[in-house]
């Protein structure tokens, strides 16, 4: 049996690195500028957290972490936000985090692990960046194989679409195929959490807490059908930008879920009903915490609070809409496990 090591840059709080630990990947490190990252990485997984800026790490700290392993792993999700669709029509070209997928590449030349994989949002192939790092990889010697994955197909309840790249020394490395036919649904996910009220917290899991509800939102939400969007609403309740003419083409907004579909991409703004569609698909609040983490595919009791840490909606929004759904890092970890076991003896 070969020996494996795996660190994860830009970790978070480990929604890639719980996937590929489930599936045996053996992951020493991980790396983020968050010091928030810390307590959930280290409570879910038996992985040292770093708080470093990846552009400060050197090579030779990974060759240190990585130990002697026989398969090294260099996992990476640089942050996504330069490469969304809203991101390029504001983002300026010298944005320092375009830079990150470059520092990645700096470490993999580095430190040349077996194995590379990283994961990003669906458009980023469209970007020199990516270019860029992919061909830069070939010329290390690695087989590159990447796609626009579905990872609802992979057993996450949710529409989430992300760039997986994945490559490797030892030949063409790529994803499992599809699990499931059919997607996880939000009554699967969530249907059996503890009802809640709009602001509740449930004693027994403080994640599981939604947000206030303003009185106007509380009506809105109130008329509002799963699936359904604002323009079902009477006139009086509809936002003042909704009006407009301009504002009428954006329904996505102000939704709630529906029980028997996947959830919509979770975002950093997940816990809000004005930011998506995040409203419960029955009871007259937007999901909670936990339910947002659950449609993550994070386990039920995945720890992301300690002991008297008080919620922070913001924060904790940010890290788990940021994850890498759990059950997407379970499906790339074991297609690094089918790969390993497939290289023959050198
Ligand atoms: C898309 S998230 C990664 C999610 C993570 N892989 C997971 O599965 O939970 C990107 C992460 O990059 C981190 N980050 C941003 N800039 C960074 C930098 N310069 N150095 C290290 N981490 C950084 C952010 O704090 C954020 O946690």
């Amino acid at each position: 049996m070969k020996t494996i090591s795996c660190i994860d840059l830009f970790c978070g709080v480990g929604g890639l690195t719980h996937g590929l630990h489930l599936e045996g990947v053996s992951v020493a490190a991980g790396i983020d500028l968050d010091p928030a990252c810390k307590f959930p990485y280290e409570s879910n997984n038996q992985a040292k957290f770093l708080n470093k800026d990846i552009s400060k790490v050197k090579s030779k700290e990974l060759i240190e972490l990585f130990g002697d392993a026989d398969i090294k792993v260099l996992a990476g999700c640089a942050p996504c936000q330069p490469f969304s669709t809203y991101a390029q029509r504001y983002a300026d070209d010298d944005d320092s985090r375009w830079g990150l997928l470059y520092q990645f590449f700096r470490l993999v030349k580095g430190t040349e692990p077996d194995i590379v994989t990283m994961e990003n949002v669906p458009t980023v192939v469209k970007h020199k960046v990516f270019k860029d790092f992919s061909k830069g990889l070939e010329r290390l010697g690695y087989t590159v194989w990447f796609d626009v994955v579905d990872s609802s197909k992979y057993g996450v309840p949710q529409s989430r679409r992300r760039t997986v790249l994945l490559a490797s020394k030892h030949g063409k490395l790529q994803l499992i195929p599809p699990i499931r036919e059919k997607p996880k649904t939000v009554r699967q996910a969530i249907g059996r959490l503890r009802p809640l009220s709009a602001g509740e917290a449930y004693e027994r899991d403080k994640l599981h807490v939604s947000a206030t509800l303003s009185d106007t939102n509380l009506r809105r939400i109130r008329v509002s059908k799963p699936g359904g969007t604002w323009r079902d609403w009477p006139e009086s309740l509809v936002a003042a930008c909704h009006r407009v003419e301009s504002g009428k083409t954006y329904a996505g907004v102000y939704g709630r879920m529906e029980w028997d579909k996947p959830a919509p991409t979770m975002t950093t703004q997940c816990f809000g009903f004005g930011n998506g569609r995040f409203g419960h698909p029955e009871q007259d609040r937007a999901i909670s915490l936990r339910e947002a983490a659950i449609l993550q595919s994070f386990p039920r009791t995945y720890k992301f609070l300690s002991t008297g840490q008080p919620v922070n909606f913001k924060a904790l929004g940010r890290l788990i809409g940021n994850a890498v759904p759990v059950d997407l890092g379970r499906a790339i970890g074991k297609s690094i496990k089918i790969h390993i076991k497939n290289i023959k003896a050198e």
